[in-house]
């Protein structure tokens, strides 16, 4: 294997990105961790990710993140179905430290990126699926488990993940994704060999992410997720989400949805793949509660309050333990081991 494809050890990505505190906030995507979360958790001692949005803003978000993280590194998120070749170029233009790849293995992306130099971590459920992401040439994996806010590869919960994928994983670096709310979340996941932690949901519940203000709330006060497949026209892959007036209407009597919405939502994922994704949040501003038909779109700030309640509010089981809006830096203080 010849070094640029050889994945990195834990002790090379460490010492690559610096990090002071060992937290990487998740890149939420659709505009939720844009260039001023990113950046603040980065100018921390975190390393702060832009989640994927259409190939400009991205681009400007990346920029933006870069200058406020000072000569800090910053991350880049890209969701395999929605990629374009333009994110590739904005990843290497603003020199991401570490691009994650999330919702599917991504081959022709993980090539792209690692030909730009850059350092590409696939985000995986399974030890099969970490050793095939490690062959396709993955820098290292992100492990998560099906505790996690958002869209979900987890299968089990980390702890039972953690062991089989650090296995299969070698000398490569395993990030442990998923339940991270406290410092001691993040010791223990630290103590079973994981080389960081990502965290979302306590990085959607801060001052810079910019979902809608409600959206927060309503996290900051649930006190159960549902793991559903309702908000997946065009991605049809089962997340992670709080209760809203779609869920209830939708979810009553089977969370992932009614079945034969779920077969249609199958057939629906090469409108994923074809439409931009600007194009897919103008389609989450026709959806209704009573029309079973959801894009994965979020509620960002400056949408109506009323798209809180027919769009996804994505969120993990660590919304039993979270309840309050901080700063990034305050966020990632109280993660600090
Ligand atoms: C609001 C939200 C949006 C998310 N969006 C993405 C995304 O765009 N890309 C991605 O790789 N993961 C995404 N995730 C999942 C995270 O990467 C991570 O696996 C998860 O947040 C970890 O669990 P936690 O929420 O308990 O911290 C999202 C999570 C949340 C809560």
């Amino acid at each position: 294997m010849c070094a640029a494809m050889r994945p990195l050890t834990a002790g090379e990505l460490a010492t690559q990105l610096r990090l002071q505190t060992p937290v990487v906030q998740a890149g939420m995507g659709g505009g939720v961790a844009g260039g001023a979360l990113a950046g603040a958790v980065s100018r921390a001692g975190g390393l702060g990710t832009v989640g994927i949005m259409a190939p400009p803003v991205f681009a400007a978000a990346l920029a933006l993140a870069r200058r406020l993280a000072g000569d800090r590194p910053v991350a880049a998120n890209l969701l395999v179905p929605f990629v374009r070749e333009a994110h590739v170029r904005a990843c290497a233009d603003e020199r991401a430290a570490l691009v994650v790849l999330h919702g599917g293995l991504g081959r022709r992306w993980i090539a792209r990126l690692r030909e730009r130099g850059l350092h590409v971590l696939v985000t995986v459920g399974t030890q099969r699926e970490a050793e095939q992401a490690l062959a396709a040439g993955a820098s290292g994996v992100v492990a998560q488990g099906d505790e996690a806010g958002g869209h979900l590869l987890g299968v089990e919960p980390i702890e039972r993940a953690l062991p089989r994928i650090l296995a299969a994983a070698g000398d490569a670096p395993v990030l442990a994704a998923g339940g991270v709310a406290h410092a001691h979340d993040v010791a223990r996941l630290l103590a079973q060999g994981a080389a960081a932690v990502v965290a979302g949901t306590r990085f959607l519940l801060t001052e810079e992410s910019a979902a809608n203000d409600e959206y927060k709330r309503r996290v900051a006060s649930a006190r159960s997720t549902i793991a559903t497949d309702l908000f997946g026209v065009g991605w049809p892959l089962r997340h992670r989400v709080i209760a809203n007036a779609a869920t209830e209407r939708w979810c009553e009597r089977d969370p992932h949805g009614p079945a034969p919405l779920r077969a249609a939502l199958r057939l629906s994922a090469p409108l994923g793949r074809l439409t931009p994704l600007r194009a897919m949040s103008g389609l989450a501003a026709l959806q209704r509660p009573a029309l079973p038909l959801f894009t994965p779109a979020v509620p960002l700030a400056g949408m109506p309050e009323a798209s809180v309640d027919r769009c996804a509010l994505y969120a993990g089981e660590t919304v039993t333990r979270l309840g309050d809006v901080l700063s990034a830096a305050s966020a990632l203080e109280q993660l600090a081991p």
